[in-house]
């Protein structure tokens, strides 16, 4: 599929540009999303194709909604989502001596930002024939090997899975296919030195991104095989 409408989410540095870079390397119109404007036109300049910084922050509704109703004037339709932008890798807490501040702002950008992007651009992916929508999510929020540690983002990335499962099965009937993906560990600002490289997170990403009508929805894989849940 070429020619296709992307949105991604913290798309100005690390995972986010790493998907940008591809999907506009390979032909696709690239909204850029960033919550610092000058980021994301600084991001963008460096990619090749049709690539538009356009200013997104996932906690912001309103900015969402203006947002959509720009893409619909420019571009009349979605046909990828790519819910990427996430923070508070918290390595620092447990659960036990924790801030539940972290663990609000945590929830509010993970769980609750990639829930309103995914709302905002709904009427949008409707409009698609080829409808996808990304969730970048992280082993870290698999429950099946979940032990102490990093309480704000596993918590939040195992509630964005979950998400993942309800909006695949309510959006079936549209032909949304909605899937979580983890990038694995990689060499970002979030991950640190010491991961692999941008472009094979972003290649695990890519994934969902491509998935064939008729594909898969409500699924959780890294590299295109399952992670248990
Ligand atoms: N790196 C890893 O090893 C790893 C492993 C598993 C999963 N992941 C997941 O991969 C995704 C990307 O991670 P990364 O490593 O590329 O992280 P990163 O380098 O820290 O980049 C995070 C991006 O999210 C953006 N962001 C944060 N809050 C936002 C908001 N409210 N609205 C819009 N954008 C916002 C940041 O924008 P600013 O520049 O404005 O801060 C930045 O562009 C995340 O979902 C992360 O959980 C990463």
């Amino acid at each position: 599929m070429a020619d296709r409408v992307v949105v991604v989410t913290g798309g100005n540095r690390g995972l986010g540009l790493g998907v940008a870079r591809i999907c506009a390397g390979r032909g696709d119109t690239v909204l850029l999303g960033s919550r610092d404007p000058a980021a994301g036109e600084r991001a963008a300049r460096g990619l090749p194709g049709r690539v538009h910084a356009v200013q997104l922050d996932v906690t912001d509704p309103d900015g969402l909604a203006s947002l959509a109703r720009d893409v619909a004037a420019a571009e009349g339709r979605v046909d990828v989502l790519v819910n990427n932008a996430a923070v508070h890798y918290d390595t620092w807490q447990t659960s036990v001596d924790v801030d539940l501040g972290v663990v609000r702002e945590a929830l509010e950008t993970n769980l609750l930002g990639a829930w309103q992007a995914t709302l905002a651009f709904l009427p949008l992916l409707r409009r698609s024939a080829h409808p996808r929508v990304v969730m970048v999510s992280s082993e870290g929020g698999s429950l099946a090997s979940m032990r102490g540690g990093t309480p704000a983002y596993s918590v939040s990335k195992a509630a964005l899975n979950a998400l993942t499962r309800t909006l695949a099965g309510d959006l079936a009937r549209d032909r949304v296919l909605v899937n979580a993906v983890c990038p694995g560990w990689v060499a970002t600002d979030m991950g640190g030195p010491g991961g692999r490289p941008v472009a094979e997170g972003a290649a695990s990403i890519m994934f969902a991104v491509d998935l064939p009508d008729g594909g898969p929805t409500g699924t959780f894989t890294r590299d295109g095989r399952p992670v248990p849940w």
